[in-house]
């Protein structure tokens, strides 16, 4: 009994681990997509990529707000790494959590000020949270691209350190997410 929970404690939980595998699907699609969608001008309607990653960005969106009630409602287990590394690891999640909230919420306000609808293609659509036509919510689709970038430096930062903790210090990091 107690070595069952002595090994599920060095695990992220079955829950943390599938919401952090379905973000990291998300992300990787809804960044191919914001790529190369087409332009977006005042009469672009949205249809085609567009649609996609309205319908992705509402996915992540709905994700990433389970994600952050579960987390804010179960800790992460136990780790033993050195002082330094630890204060940089809390750091690195915390600023990818704001920006998991930050880039959707601000692609969500200028689809709202273009009057475009954030719905699962029709299902659990998203209120407007921004009116139509406000120009501060029109240029936040600036700044959503641009923290698009600052969210794919933290990834590649991220993803370097899980290499790092795997193929350099060889501990068990990796494995925490793996299951
Ligand atoms: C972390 C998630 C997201 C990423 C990585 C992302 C990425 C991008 C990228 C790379 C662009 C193109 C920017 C450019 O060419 O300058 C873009 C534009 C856009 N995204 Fe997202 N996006 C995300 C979430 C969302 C969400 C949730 C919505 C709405 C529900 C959304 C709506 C839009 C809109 C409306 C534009 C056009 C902005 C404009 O050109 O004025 N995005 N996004
Ligand atoms: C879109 C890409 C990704 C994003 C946005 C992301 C985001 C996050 C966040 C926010 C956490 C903190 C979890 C928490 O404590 O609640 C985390 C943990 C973790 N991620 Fe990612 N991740 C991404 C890709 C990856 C990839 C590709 C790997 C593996 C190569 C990975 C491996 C890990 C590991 C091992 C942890 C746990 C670290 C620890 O135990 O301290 N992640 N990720």
């Amino acid at each position: 009994m107690s070595a069952v929970a002595r090994y599920d404690s060095e695990t992220y939980g079955r829950v943390a681990r599938f919401l952090h595998w379905l973000v990291v699907v998300l992300i990787a699609a809804q960044f191919v997509v914001g790529w190369t969608m087409p332009d977006i001008h005042r009469d672009t309607q949205p249809v085609g990529l567009i649609a996609w990653h309205l319908i992705i960005g509402t996915a992540l969106i709905l994700a990433m707000a389970v994600r952050v009630v579960w987390r804010l409602t179960h800790r992460p287990p136990p780790g033993d790494l050195p002082p330094l590394l630890d204060t940089v690891s809390r750091a690195t999640h915390f600023l990818l959590y704001a920006a998991l909230i930050v880039v959707p919420l601000l692609g969500w306000a200028n689809a709202s000020s273009r009057d475009w609808a954030s719905t699962l293609s029709g299902a659990l659509p998203l209120p407007p949270i921004a009116a139509t036509g406000s120009n501060v919510a029109h240029e936040m689709g600036d700044v959503h691209g641009v923290l698009a970038w600052v969210l794919l430096a933290l990834i590649v930062m991220h993803v370097g350190a899980a290499l790092f903790h795997r193929f350099v210090r060889k501990d068990k990091v990796l494995e925490r997410m793996m299951g």
